[in-house]
């Protein structure tokens, strides 16, 4: 056990308070709560249990659905740390969202992560712990550390037995390619991908798989799943073009928006593996596999509490 000279201080935010617990129990220190209220017009506000005066303050919260409520929850949770009087306010944000939102695809479009980036300097966050952003490029946004963890490992270790002398590791799309091609190598297994376009938020395209599929048993990698249309629209590809009947779809972040387990439910796909970035749903028409990211973060919060460095965690996508 860690003997602190100053104990971490975890505050959890509404959002995910199962894995603030997680990650205190982990580093044998108690988890505070904010007080998170929302009055009758939809405002919110937060207000702070008990004094964090000279403290380093780790905020946890994920920004997955209801994203608004939960990210402006957030920033309120810095600018209370920082009136009252916090020295370090470090957000533990292991979903973050907007980050996909990292240019304009068109003309006349926002770009959203800039504003979260900024959002989060205004509301006095001095550093941000966030677990595989989907883009590494996204720390560039933020003039203060953006700490990026990979859950790589995690995941990896979460596919257990694996078939992997018959496998081939795809990515949906070219922009998990890398990230394909790190699986791929670890496993020993070739890799393939799929070209998508994205239609609208729902809806995706496939053009055509690059790589060898033919009866071979696909383990489709992303950073996350929101809608499902993604994972839904490759494994659609995949089975056209002859692999097994038995698909498993892993990704950092399960968010699972509206149908998504659903339409996965229509397809072969026999597993599902995730991290508890963020909280799970209740019912499912499937059983998904959630490894906790508890470990990986208390280790973050324990290296930045005693000075040290973050590289054996961090992501270089
Ligand atoms: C996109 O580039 C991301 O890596 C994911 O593939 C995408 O965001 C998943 O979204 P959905 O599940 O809605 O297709």
């Amino acid at each position: 056990m860690t003997s602190w000279t100053e104990p971490p201080l975890i505050v959890a935010g509404s959002s995910h308070r199962v894995l603030a617990r997680a990650v205190a129990e982990a580093l044998h220190v108690p988890c505070r709560h904010v007080i998170a209220e929302t009055y009758a017009d939809g405002e919110q506000q937060v207000s702070l249990e008990e004094s964090v005066r000279n403290e380093r303050v780790f905020l946890l919260q994920t920004t997955s659905v209801p994203v608004e409520r939960n990210l402006f929850e957030l920033l309120l949770m810095g600018d209370a740390c920082r009136r009252a009087g916090a020295r370090e306010v470090i957000a533990l944000v292991p979903y973050l969202a907007y980050a996909r939102q990292d240019r304009r695809a068109r003309g006349r479009e926002s770009v959203g992560a800039r504003v979260v980036a900024d959002l989060m300097e205004a509301a006095h966050v001095d550093r941000v712990v966030a677990i595989d952003v989907h883009t590494a490029a996204l720390e560039g946004f933020f003039s203060i550390p953006l700490e990026h963890l990979s859950a790589f490992p995690l995941l990896l270790g979460a596919l257990g037995d694996w078939p992997r002398e018959r496998g081939v590791v795809v990515a949906p799309d070219l922009g998990a390619a890398k990230l394909a091609q790190r699986f791929a190598r670890a496993l020993d297994v070739p890799m393939a991908v799929v070209q998508k376009t994205r239609i609208s938020d729902t809806s995706v395209e496939t053009s055509g798989v690059t790589g060898d599929v033919r009866d071979r048993v696909p383990l489709i990698v992303d950073d996350m799943i929101s809608t499902g249309g993604t994972i839904e629209a490759a494994a659609q590809a995949l089975l056209a073009r002859g692999c097994a009947r038995s698909i498993t779809v892993l990704a950092t972040h399960g968010l699972f928006v509206g149908n998504a387990l659903e339409r996965f439910s229509r397809l072969p796909i026999t597993r599902v593996v995730v991290t508890d970035s963020v909280p799970g749903h209740g019912e499912a028409p499937l059983r998904i596999e959630r490894a906790s990211v508890t470990t990986l973060l208390a280790q973050a919060v324990s290296a930045l509490a005693l000075g040290q460095s973050l590289e054996p965690m961090i992501s270089h996508q």
